[in-house]
């Protein structure tokens, strides 16, 4: 595992969008694992630049994102279907087909979930898994728990989640309670990951990560175990490293 901690959120974000952008342009039909949140967003602004200065091709480019609510169509502004249009896939020359988001408004979530690990096999696995990480250590919708789970399941989010998700929404009551996510396996077992912290909030976060013991209560903290796992951190992350 690498850590790399840069004085600003704006320096960490260009670092990993940097890695992406050497990924797809050394192998054009990768498969790149997606986050959303508010983290990632400056990435995929340098991404989309890279992209419109004629430096990036993606149209070979294949997509699977980590996670969504359950219960929110795909229109919904605060779906992550939604997020990932907005953010990238509006502005960058991806097929609409190569693009993956789990479908958490499908009447069958356990049969969508399995469905999902089996495409992501049968695309040749993650090459590249780019994260966040929530205040409470999660990554994807992975939340502190007894164990690690394997697949792609649907998770019952935790307060502290619905708390700190609040923001999306108008109110507290409008957070869904459900989402759908990748499990720690198909993170795990992308050949680079990187992960992306900024932020005083996520500090603890960060420091229970990568100092703590690796257990499920962290979930992040199973990435030490990765080969080929690099934190990009802006100093308000890093502070208590
Ligand atoms: C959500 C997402 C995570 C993300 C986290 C942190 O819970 N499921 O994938 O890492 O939020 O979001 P932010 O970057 O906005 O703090």
């Amino acid at each position: 595992m690498r850590i790399c901690v840069f004085d600003t959120a704006q320096q960490a974000c260009k670092a990993a969008a940097a890695m992406i952008a050497s990924q797809v342009i050394r192998k054009p039909n990768s498969v790149l694992g997606l986050a959303t949140g508010s983290s990632p967003i400056p990435a995929y602004q340098e991404l989309i630049r890279l992209y419109r200065e004629g430096i990036l091709d993606f149209s070979e480019t294949i997509t699977y994102n980590l996670d969504e609510y359950v219960g929110l169509t795909e229109q919904h502004p605060c779906s992550y279907h939604f997020f990932m249009q907005d953010q990238l896939f509006d502005h960058i020359n991806i097929r609409k087909e190569n693009t993956h988001v789990p479908d958490g408004h499908s009447e069958h979530l356990d049969e969508t979930a399995r469905a999902y690990d089996e495409a992501i096999c049968a695309a040749g696995g993650i090459d590249m898994q780019l994260l966040g990480i929530g205040r409470n250590g999660h990554i994807g919708f992975n939340e502190p728990g007894s164990q690690f789970i394997y697949g792609c399941h649907v998770v019952n989010l935790s307060q502290s989640t619905i708390e700190a998700n609040t923001r999306f929404f108008d109110s507290e009551k409008d957070v869904p309670r459900q989402a759908i996510s990748l499990g720690i396996g198909s993170i795990m077992q992308a050949k680079t990951v990187l992960l992306i912290a900024t932020g005083k909030d996520k500090a603890q976060a960060v420091h229970d990560s990568i100092l703590g013991d690796v257990t499920p209560q962290v979930q992040a903290s199973i990435l030490r175990t990765h080969p080929e796992a690099i934190f990009f951190l802006d100093r308000d992350a890093a502070a208590l490293l």
